[in-house]
């Protein structure tokens, strides 16, 4: 077997010259999956995909959904050899606001070591990652004869942020062809700059919208205040009530199911080098509200929760305007936890939203998208090579973590194609994905391809912990 002395010396000044430059010309395409007016670059960016693993020798396709197109590809060269399956998904958030990034967002500049732009981290340079992981393994063999010690499929979508609502009967009806006795995925952050993670665990999620109504119109101020109901003031009400003083979600059977920490996570997360204040500080927060009794850990890891994410009506332009909103609404997030399932915590909610309604509101609680929360065994051999892949890499054994972010599509995975996922997160919160100026550290890129071979070429020989 290949040792990694060798491959760190195979991935030259050239090479990692050469990944990045690459990696750049997939974030100059803006792939805003959520836009409608961006269906040509998902067509572009998916072809630039496929297009590069056709070049590494793949077998490799775009196919049509009835949304944004899904890349696949496969090299199957070596028979008997384990098969994996790489996911990632190549859309990006939309970048708004623009006004807040210091460099455009489809203009990727490098400043301090990182990459600047939208989807650096999240998830084109994470994904891209693997891409060159298999490049630097290819270049190894002797003979150049493009041969790889085990079978490797990508599979990348275009609709990840946008819920990922065509994937799963892709994977449905393409079920043979994806088969593979381990999922890597590369979408997540690790714990800290200084500590390899593997995560073990997502949350899951239920996204709602909740539609107030008071009067048939927005009224003047002045001559109906006092009298007619207010939309926002009644919203406002609904909202306030959905969580306690003790930062507990009022929905009554929301926390039915939710499984408590194990002795043995406790003692796991006890020895993160975890800090209050300078998480705190790190988001520029001067309290770190939450469900009172849990560590901060446990609330973002293993504690469900409950959120708004937007929220409109009435006036919110310039200046004053008198009047009393005949409509209001709110985006609403609940992240889960192992336990709970997407769909009863949905009803949940539709169902009490209006016994809390103030006399006068007329509600809707709309569903727009869930999924299921994930919790992975680590003992399985593909969790652990992948923390061998840490450890060689970075010189220290890697800390065993969860996530507190949702990738919808690994519950699908389980399911349909009944094999482990492995998450093996090279970025980090402080990317600051989803937000203006996403970035990707270089280090942690090219971190990410020496993982990436690393962690393949562990598998190939399979070998035992
Ligand atoms: N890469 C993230 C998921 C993620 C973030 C996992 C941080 C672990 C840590 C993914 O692209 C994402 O943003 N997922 C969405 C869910 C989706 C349905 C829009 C999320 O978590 O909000
Ligand atoms: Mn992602
Ligand atoms: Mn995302």
């Amino acid at each position: 077997m290949t040792t990694l002395a060798n491959l760190t010396d195979h991935y030259t000044p050239e090479a990692r010259a050469q990944a990045e430059t690459e990696l750049f010309g997939l974030l100059r395409i803006p792939s805003v999956s959520a836009d409608p007016a961006h269906a040509g670059d998902m067509a572009h960016a998916a072809e630039f995909l496929r297009a590069k693993l056709a070049a590494l020798g793949f077998s490799a396709r775009t196919d049509e959904t009835a949304g944004h197109p899904v890349v696949y590809a496969e090299h199957l060269k070596a028979p008997g050899a384990p098969t994996v399956l790489i996911y990632g998904h190549y859309d990006v958030q939309p970048e708004a606001p623009l006004d807040k990034w210091e460099t455009p967002p489809f203009e990727p500049t490098v400043r301090g070591g990182r990459v600047y732009a939208r989807g650096a981290t999240d998830d084109k340079g994470q994904a891209y990652a693997h891409i060159r992981g298999v490049e630097l393994l290819l270049s190894q063999g002797a003979d150049s004869s493009k041969t790889l010690p085990l079978n490797v499929k990508f599979l990348l979508e275009g609709e990840e942020e946008v819920g990922s609502a065509n994937l799963e009967p892709y994977i449905r009806q393409h079920q043979e062809m994806l088969k593979a006795d381990a999922i890597i995925i590369s979408d997540g952050s690790r714990f800290a700059p200084d500590v390899p993670t593997v995560t073990y665990g997502l949350r899951g999620l239920s996204y709602v919208e909740v539609h107030v109504t008071g009067a048939n119109r927005d009224l003047h101020s002045g001559s109906y205040g006092g009298a007619a109901p207010n939309a926002i003031n009644m919203l406002a009400n609904i909202i306030s009530r959905l969580k306690d003083d003790q930062g507990r979600v009022t929905i009554p059977g929301f926390y039915d199911g939710v499984e408590d920490l194990t002795e043995t996570e406790r003692g796991m997360w006890a020895g993160l080098p975890h800090d209050d204040a300078a998480f705190a500080a790190s988001i520029g927060a001067t309290a770190l509200p939450g469900e009172a009794g849990y560590s901060t850990l446990e609330r973002l890891w293993a504690r469900p929760t409950l959120d708004v994410n937007g929220i409109w009506g009435g006036y919110q332009g310039e200046g004053s305007k008198t009047v009393i909103a005949g409509t209001a609404g709110a985006k609403i997030s609940m992240r889960l936890v192992p336990g709970q399932d997407p769909e009863r915590i949905t009803r949940l909610i539709q169902a009490y939203v209006p016994t809390i309604a103030p006399e006068g509101a007329q509600v809707e609680v709309k569903a727009l998208h869930g999924g299921q929360p994930v919790l992975i065994d680590l003992e399985n051999p593909y969790v652990q090579a992948a923390g061998r892949a840490l450890e060689h890499v970075h010189g220290k054994p890697p800390k065993f973590t969860r996530g507190g972010g949702s990738i919808p599509i690994v519950s699908a995975f389980r399911e349909l194609l009944h094999a482990p996922v492995v998450l093996l997160d090279f970025g980090l919160n402080e990317d600051a994905p989803h937000s203006p100026n996403e970035s990707f550290a270089l280090s942690d890129y090219h971190n990410g391809v020496l993982t990436s071979a690393r962690m393949l070429q562990e598998i190939a020989a399979g070998r035992e912990a």
